[in-house]
């Protein structure tokens, strides 16, 4: 059996949606027609960080026009929690004791979505307020109470090493979170039946949906189906925080026999999920003259929020990207997952690994002020080598980025560029004009595979009806990302057929069971893989069939367009589907994948947590005004690694929605709480996300079309969704070249992050010396 190539170039293939999104009429979760007698739900939160439920008066709720009834606690059939791990710290509604300020407390239904929401803020809860700890280090002082037991990575001994080196540096960086802002937010429908719970709902974890709302309504699984036909965006925060929003729905809908649907506007679904979780790092690095690394320690203290949620993966993947690119010989790096009176944070592109890998970056630019050098030379001079190992006992066997290197350089004109920054930046200090330009080349290694070894499996289901058109399901879930059209593209290969054959249905909890989140890069790896599985099982049973019907070796068929080919006889792809249908050959398959090769031993801090590394490079240029701190992208240079590319359009889109949302994390988007612990950054009036006028002004993307995947992936490409957001680091370190510049490179400005306008200013006029007599908040 052989097959030939499709003629048609995988960039031809646009987004499976992409039509249906900009016409508007692709079917989001709130578009769904609802059943008649639908009711609507809404949360009534908490308006205290930490405190005692004294008193409950919820009788004007009750009262209010429209409303059926008010849901607490009390009226949850099964069990009170949603967290993903099985820590019982995730209440559905909070009983006894609030948490943070946003938590839900009880939820109101009525007739219509507003009367609901009306009647919410009529509640009349009495506390008596406890002690709260906000942030990571008020946590700390308060005891350091962790949600998780942290974790330890260690090779070698690092003390020794600190101890030993020539040079040492120590220094604190505080890391901002970053709220998720998709366009579309948490939502669910609950639709009861006589013996089912259906749920439509955004999750990127339609498996997990249908064990929590099990679990509330006190039902097997198999009572419960969950289904998603895309999100309006998810990048993580739509991996566990739409269980909770699915339970309420489910409760109410199962208590009225009615459908059910639970929205929350925009500022409630900022206050009450869970976001990026922002760290302080206390580092220390060791190093020669010439800028090699010699050893480095470093405690990751995190603000997880109140409960565990995914915070122990996530601050586990901090530590595992804590080196990026670069060989520590000596190294001792602690996570601290620390509890804190705020929403509980969770998965968030990168899940953990962008507040690891900025970590290496700062050290790096440290290192190049402290010794003169460029930050690229030293940057180059510290990459792994291949054979060398990770905090974690991981070789790097596959580095490229000595070639991603050099050919960024070469394309964005580094060098050039670079002496253009300095004269740029000396003329405007001879003419005394604020603005100053920076640059900045930074890496990226990004390690692929869930960290917990048993979620990196996935199952498929194929059909194939009479008339010869495909239908296609599989686990993951279609978020934007393309994954829907990635995975079509691989069954549309394998049987030879044009995609217009292909329809991928609904990602639902009914054809694929026991799914892993569509989650830490992996859905085309492992969805891909499965599909295949499912796929080549069929066409098996079509060439033992065409064998035996025409009396044919298997060496004699071939796959071509839209055709079979047996001998010399050329059958149409519908045709032959039909005589197996007739000689009745099963024309479906359920296909299966595991990654194979990893293992991880989180107690030993060794193993092969990932099945491979996907790489990349970014070179920043940038402005800013140092006497107001604002400052414009000039241009962007990216060169990605996405193994041998699936869909060169689609990953092209991953990687510039990537950089701009990281660059987006480490500018403007700032959260902030008050004293009293409540988030006042809750609408786009006050957090601030990247528009498009902030995007580079020249941004330019490539693919490193000659890498493969050494692992036999799927078609040897490589995962693609997260990797790139780490890119946006570049924007971080132009900044701080521009900065510099104020004290002439001799000091590195040691930004925190977010580096919004406000922050850069402060720390010019750190390097101007308190030139203009401001004062930090
Ligand atoms: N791209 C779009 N358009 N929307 C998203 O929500 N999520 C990101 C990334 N790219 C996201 C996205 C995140 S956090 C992950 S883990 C991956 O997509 C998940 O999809 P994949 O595994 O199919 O790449
Ligand atoms: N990445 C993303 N999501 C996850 C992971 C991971 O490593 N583990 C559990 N959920
Ligand atoms: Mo992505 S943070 O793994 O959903």
């Amino acid at each position: 059996m052989k097959h030939e190539t499709l003629s048609a170039r995988p960039a031809d293939t646009p987004h499976e949606s992409a039509q249906r999104h900009v016409t508007g009429t692709a079917d989001y979760t709130d578009d769904l027609a609802l059943p008649q007698g639908a009711l609507h739900a809404y949360l009534g939160l908490s308006s205290v960080a930490h405190g005692r439920i004294l008193s409950m008066e919820l009788s004007a709720v009750r009262a209010a026009p429209g409303v059926i009834d008010v849901l607490t606690a009390e009226d949850i059939p099964g069990r009170n929690d949603v967290s993903p791990i099985g820590a019982g710290d995730d209440p559905i509604l909070a009983r006894g004791e609030v948490h943070f300020h946003g938590q839900p407390v009880f939820a109101v239904i009525a007739e219509t979505r507003d009367q609901a929401r009306r009647a919410a803020v009529l509640a009349r809860i009495e506390y008596e307020a406890l002690p709260h700890a906000l942030d990571p280090l008020a946590a700390l002082e308060s005891g350091g109470d962790l949600v998780v037991p942290g974790m330890t990575l260690r090779r070698g001994d690092a003390a020794a090493g600190l101890g030993a080196a020539p040079r040492r540096l120590d220094g604190r960086f505080t890391i901002g979170g970053q709220d998720h802002f998709y366009l579309e937010g948490q939502i669910a429908l609950a639709i009861p039946n006589e013996e089912e719970m259906a749920v439509f709902t955004s999750t990127q974890h339609p498996t997990e949906v249908q064990h929590m709302v099990a679990h509330a309504l006190d039902v097997p699984a198999n009572a419960v189906v969950v289904n998603v036909r895309r999100m309006g965006g998810g990048f993580g925060g739509k991996e566990t925080q739409m269980n909770l929003f699915c339970c309420v729905a489910a409760i109410a809908a199962r208590k009225w026999n009615r459908a059910v649907k639970l929205r929350p506007d925009r500022d409630d679904d900022m206050i009450a999920t869970g976001k990026r979780h922002d760290f302080v790092v206390d580092y220390s690095v060791g190093f020669d003259d010439s800028g090699r690394i010699l050893a480095v320690t470093g405690d990751w203290y995190a603000r997880c929020g109140f409960s565990a949620d995914l915070s122990m993966a996530v601050t586990d993947r901090a530590l595992f990207h804590a080196d990026n690119a670069y060989f520590y010989p000596d190294v001792e790096l602690r996570s601290y997952p620390l509890r804190t009176n705020t929403v509980s944070n969770t998965a968030f592109r990168g899940f953990g690994g962008p507040q690891g890998v900025i970590v290496a970056e700062r050290i790096i630019e440290e290192i190049a002020y402290a010794t003169g050098q460029d930050t690229l030379t030293v940057r180059r001079a510290n990459l792994y080598q291949n054979g060398q190992p990770t905090p974690y006992h991981q070789p790097v066997e596959d580095m490229i980025l000595p070639r991603i290197f050099d050919e960024l350089e070469s394309s964005c004109d580094y060098a050039a560029r670079q002496q253009a920054v300095l004269d740029f930046n000396a003329r405007m200090d001879g003419a005394g004009s604020p603005i100053r330009r920076g640059i900045a080349m930074t890496p990226v290694k990004f390690g692929i595979s869930f960290t917990a070894t048993h979620f990196n499996q996935a199952g498929a289901l194929v059909h194939i009806y009479t008339d010869g058109s495909i239908q296609l399901n599989h686990g993951g879930c279609e978020m934007g990302q393309g994954l829907h059209t990635k995975i079509a593209q691989v069954v549309a290969e394998a049987f030879q057929v044009g995609l217009e054959r292909i329809r991928v249905t609904k990602t639902t909890t009914e054809k694929v069971p026991n799914t892993s989140a569509t989650a830490a890069s992996s859905g085309t790896d492992l969805n891909g893989m499965a599909a295949l599985d499912a796929a080549n099982q069929i066409k098996a049973r079509l060439v033992d069939f065409l064998c035996k019907a025409k009396d044919a070796t298997p060496e004699e068929i071939r796959f071509i367009p839209d055709h079979i080919v047996v001998r010399d006889e050329t059958i149409p792809f519908s045709q032959a589907v039909q005589m197996a249908y007739m000689a009745r050959v099963q024309l479906s398959a359920a296909g299966f994948y595991a990654t194979p090769k990893i293992h991880w031993n989180r107690a030993q801090g060794s193993g092969r947590p990932f099945y491979y590394f996907a790489y990349g490079a970014a070179c920043a240029e940038v402005s800013v005004d140092t006497l107001t701190g604002e400052y414009v992208i000039e241009r962007a240079d990216v060169l990605h690694d996405v193994g041998r590319s699936l869909n060169p359009a689609i990953d092209i889109g991953q990687i510039e929605g990537g950089f701009v949302q990281g660059a987006g994390w480490l500018t403007s988007e700032e959260l902030w709480w008050d004293d009293a612990g409540r988030l006042r950054t809750h609408a786009p009036s006050t957090y601030k996300i990247p528009l498009a006028s902030d995007r580079p002004k020249v941004f330019n993307v490539a693919l490193a079309d000659w890498s493969v995947n050494r692992e036999p992936t799927i078609r040897r490409s490589k995962a693609v969704g997260e990797p790139p957001f780490m890119l946006g680091i570049s924007v971080f370190e132009a900044i701080g070249h521009a900065v510099a510049s104020l004290a002439d490179y001799r000091e590195c400005p040691r930004l925190d992050a977010p580096a919004t306008p406000e922050r850069v200013l402060m720390a010019a006029e750190r390097l101007r010396g308190g030139a203009l007599g401001l004062r930090d908040r």
